[in-house]
């Protein structure tokens, strides 16, 4: 399976959001993190900046939701042009009707579980999802040490999509770079999401290559 490398621009310079997306063209995605200081401790952007940021970017946007409310707020990401928008198992009071109205809607539609948020709960739903995001860190903010006890979450999250046949992904969010990658792709994720490890490099084309191809060994 392919390695998708999607950097986060939670840690790109908000006054240069076009300079920076340019920067990340040989991603996959880009992942826009969506806050809104209530389901975590800590506050983003909003629709109207992420609807200019999809007319910009060169690459697909991949947008994470950290929001209270997800079932009146996420269709709106999906057309304002997001291909993919996550929501948060945690916060969505109908997750399969979202799930379906985003897929309506164009995008691929992901199920996102903080740490302590077990995957047994959404396995029979796998069938309405495109992707489990797997958080390898509290949500909330960048830079944070990647949580090594996640590591069998997402084990079982790729043992129950491989026993269905299905072509879910599984993305994991959070201290993911050169020294983890490896772990979380061991276990079974094929898509990562880097924020500080893409940002912070000195190259980073050559960062994204270099994750890449961690991930794909
Ligand atoms: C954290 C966000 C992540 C964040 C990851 O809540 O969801 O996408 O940008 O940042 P790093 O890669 O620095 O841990
Ligand atoms: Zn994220």
């Amino acid at each position: 399976m392919p390695a998708l490398i999607n950097p986060s621009i939670l840690s790109a310079d908000f006054a240069n959001l076009e300079r920076d997306l340019r920067a990340i063209a040989s991603a996959d995605y880009a992942h826009v993190d969506v806050m809104d200081n209530h389901f975590v401790p800590n506050l983003t952007l909003g629709l109207p900046v992420f609807e200019r940021l999809a007319q910009v970017s060169p690459v697909p946007l991949d947008a994470h939701l950290m929001i209270d409310d997800p079932d009146r707020w996420a269709p709106a990401y999906a057309e304002a042009g997001a291909a993919s928008v996550t929501f948060h198992a945690e916060a969505a009071t109908a997750p399969v009707r979202l799930a379906r109205e985003l897929r309506r809607l164009g995008a691929r539609a992901g199920l996102a579980l903080r740490p302590a948020t077990p995957v047994e709960p959404f396995l029979d739903l796998l069938g309405e999802i495109d992707m489990i995001l797997v958080m390898t860190v509290e949500p909330g903010f960048g830079g944070q040490s990647f949580i090594d006890g996640t590591l069998p979450k997402i084990r079982r999250a790729r043992q129950a999509v491989g026993e269905s046949g299905l072509d879910v992904w599984i993305q994991v969010d959070g201290g993911v770079s050169r020294d983890t990658i490896d772990r979380a792709a061991d276990a079974g994720a094929n898509v990562f999401v880097a924020g500080s490890a893409v940002y912070g490099a000195q190259d980073v084309p050559a960062e994204i290559a270099a994750l890449r191809d961690l991930a794909t060994r």
